[in-house]
C-alpha cells in the first residue's frame, strides 16, 4: 500500500487516478482548492486543501506521503497553460524541501514533444490551433525543467495523442519519446487505462527519472 498525495483530483484524468489507486488499497489525500467539489467517499481517501502552484502548500501535504502525483492543467482557456510549467517548478521545489524524507514525484504530461513515425514531433502537425500548441509547448517546457532535476525522483507521464474518458481494459503499450501508435497510425488511450498506467508506476517505479507515454 502507497500513501499517495494526488493534485487535480476532480479532474478528467486525476478523478481515474483516484479511482484506479483507491480500488487497489492505496491510501490517498486529494488535495483541492475547493473541496466540495469532490464527492469522491472512500475509508482510504482524506481531503485537504491546497495549490498546487504555491510550494509550501505542496511540501506541507507531501509530507508523509511515499508519492505526490499532480494531474493539474486542463480547459481551453489561458490558466490551463500558465498551470503547466509554474507547477513543475512549484513540486519539484514543495518536495525537495522534504530532503531525504521527499516522496517520488509523478506528473501528467503532454502528447506534444513526443516523436511521430515520420521522425517528427506530434506538435510540428499542420493545422492545429493556437491554444493547443500553447498547451503543448508548456508541457514541453515543463519537461525539459524535469530533465535539469536530479535531486527528486520525478517521473513524467505523457498521454497517447487523444486520451478521453473509456474502458478500462487493464492493458496498454509504453515508450520513452516515441508516440504510441495503433496498425492504423491512431494513437489513443481511455483515461481509465492511463490511470492503470500510472498506478503501475507508483507500485513498480520503472522510470524514475524519465518520461514515458502510453496508449493501447
Ligand atoms: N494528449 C495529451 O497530451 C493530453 C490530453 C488531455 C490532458 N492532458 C493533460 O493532462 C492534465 C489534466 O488534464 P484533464 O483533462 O484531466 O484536466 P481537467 O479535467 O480540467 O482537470 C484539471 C484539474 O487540475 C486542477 N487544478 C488546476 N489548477 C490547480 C491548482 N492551481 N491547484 C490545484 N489543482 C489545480 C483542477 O482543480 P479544480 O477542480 O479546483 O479546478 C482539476 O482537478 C493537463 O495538464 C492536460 O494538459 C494531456
Amino acid at each position: 500500500m502507497a500513501k499517495i498525495a494526488l493534485f487535480g483530483a476532480t479532474g478528467t484524468i486525476g478523478s481515474r487516478v483516484l479511482r484506479e489507486a483507491l480500488d487497489r488499497g492505496h491510501q490517498v489525500t486529494a488535495v483541492v482548492r475547493d473541496p466540495a467539489k469532490l464527492t469522491e467517499k472512500h475509508e482510504n481517501l482524506t481531503v485537504a486543501t491546497g495549490d498546487v502552484l504555491d510550494p509550501e502548500s505542496v511540501e506541507a501535504v507531501a509530507q508523509g506521503q511515499d508519492v505526490v502525483v499532480s494531474a493539474v492543467g486542463g480547459g481551453d482557456g489561458p490558466g490551463h497553460v500558465a498551470t503547466i510549467e509554474p507547477a513543475a517548478k512549484s513540486l519539484v521545489a514543495g518536495v525537495r524541501a522534504l530532503g531525504e524524507k521527499a516522496p517520488r514525484l509523478i506528473t501528467v504530461g503532454g502528447a506534444g514533444s513526443l516523436r511521430t513515425p515520420d521522425g517528427k514531433q506530434v506538435w510540428d502537425a499542420e493545422g492545429l490551433p493556437e491554444f493547443l500548441l500553447q498547451i503543448m509547448h508548456a508541457h514541453g517546457d515543463a519537461l525539459d525543467y524535469y530533465r535539469t532535476v536530479t535531486d527528486v525522483r520525478w517521473t513524467n507521464l505523457s498521454p497517447a495523442g487523444l486520451i478521453e474518458p473509456g474502458e478500462r481494459t487493464g492493458t496498454y503499450r509504453t515508450a520513452l519519446d516515441d508516440l504510441v501508435v495503433d496498425g492504423n497510425g491512431k494513437s489513443r488511450i481511455s483515461a481509465e487505462d492511463y490511470a492503470v498506467a500510472l498506478v503501475d508506476e507508483i507500485e513498480e517505479a520503472n522510470h524514475i527519472g524519465e518520461r514515458f507515454t502510453v496508449g493501447d
